[in-house]
């Protein structure tokens, strides 16, 4: 199977994007109005905001609707990318109970739209249905390791849930879907405050705070810039119908927790000093993407090294410091 090209939209195609108002997902809504598009970005505002989206509201093919998706939603649309879910645990934490509702109740209702509408949808799924792995780097196959009653459990259990529901609604109802397992991205439009390691180090140096460690810094992580992910996304809804997923999509380049301390440090020019403080439960030691599938069956590959993306994350986030000190 030779690999998708980049779409190109001949007729303007509806688009549905959930989290449309969320870091990943205003970059997606800015791409697929881009590509021609008539898109329709839904948001509850919970981790999202106004202000990641104030620069397409007034475009005539963008529309803004505040909904939480919890509750079903009547539009006509001819695809879906089902991105609504806070990403950072001190988001998901704050109310887990609405962050499994989120998950499997946005999960069935996205899917009862896109089975009535006849669309085609893709789920925003995570790394983290793989929990702490035993297996490294992670293949699709691999079916995880996770805690089903930890602090991270409304998350992780609930992301595996909606994966479950997306695999009934296509063998049972014949919906068209796409399950994007998506690893750590990072970029402009990061929550300053949500506690991730990249916008976490970023904030902490260019406020000339000390940088928080967890553990030893030993931990690794491999971090993919919001615009290959994005790329991915549109590939992936792209590819033939047949090719359903689950595809891991990330940056297999891995990094030590020290090293991008390191990194951001030098790029922010900044003299805070590194501390450290307790590994959290459940932390996993080691995330590294396997991307054969998504490199053969979407012909895609992460493109941005990590001292580029995260240069235009600093510059974003010195914007964000600066304006709120
Ligand atoms: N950023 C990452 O590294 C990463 C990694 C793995 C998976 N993902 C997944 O990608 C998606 C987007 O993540 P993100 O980093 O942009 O996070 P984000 O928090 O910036 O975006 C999520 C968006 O969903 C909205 N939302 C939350 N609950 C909702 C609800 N009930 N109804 C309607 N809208 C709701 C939020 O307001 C926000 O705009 C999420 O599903 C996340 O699980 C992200």
């Amino acid at each position: 199977m030779s690999p998708p090209k980049p779409r190109r939209y001949s007729v303007r195609s509806r688009v549905l994007v959930t989290g449309g108002a969320g870091f990943i997902g205003s970059h997606l809504c800015e791409r697929l109005l881009q590509a021609g598009c008539d898109v329709l970005c839904v948001d509850n505002f919970f981790t999202g905001t106004k202000d990641n989206i104030a620069h397409l509201v007034g475009q005539p093919h963008f529309e803004v609707l505040r909904h939480d998706v919890t509750f079903p939603l009547y539009v006509e649309v001819d695809e879906i990318y089902n991105l609504a879910c806070p990403a950072a645990p001190v988001h998901y934490q704050f109310d887990p109970v609405q962050t499994t509702k989120t998950s499997v109740h946005g999960a069935i209702n996205m899917l009862g739209l896109a089975k009535r509408v006849k669309a085609k949808i893709l789920q925003a799924s995570t790394s983290e249905v793989y929990g702490d792995p035993q297996v490294h780097p992670q293949v699709e196959s691999y079916w995880g390791h996770v805690n089903p009653i930890g602090l991270r459990s409304c998350y992780d259990e609930g992301k595996r849930c909606a994966e479950t529901l997306f695999f009934d609604y296509h063998r049972q109802h014949k919906v068209r879907v796409k399950v994007a397992r998506i690893f750590n991205t990072y970029g402009p439009r990061m929550h300053p405050n949500d506690g991730r390691v990249v916008s976490n180090f970023i904030v902490q140096a260019l406020k000339g705070e000390p940088i928080t460690i967890y553990g030893d810094g030993s931990q690794t992580r491999s971090f993919c810039y919001v615009d290959d992910m994005v790329d991915a996304l549109v590939r992936l809804m792209g590819a033939p119908d047949d090719f359903t997923g689950p595809v891991n999509l990330g940056n297999p380049a891995e990094c030590t927790i020290r090293a991008l301390a390191e990194e951001v440090l030098r790029l922010t020019r900044s003299r805070s000093k590194i501390v450290r403080r307790k590994l959290p439960g459940d932390d996993p030691r080691q995330r590294q993407p396997d991307i054969a599938l998504a490199r053969k069956s979407l012909g895609w590959t992460p493109s941005t090294r990590l001292e580029a993306g995260l240069k235009k994350a600093i510059a974003y986030f010195r914007t964000q410091v600066e304006s709120r000190p």
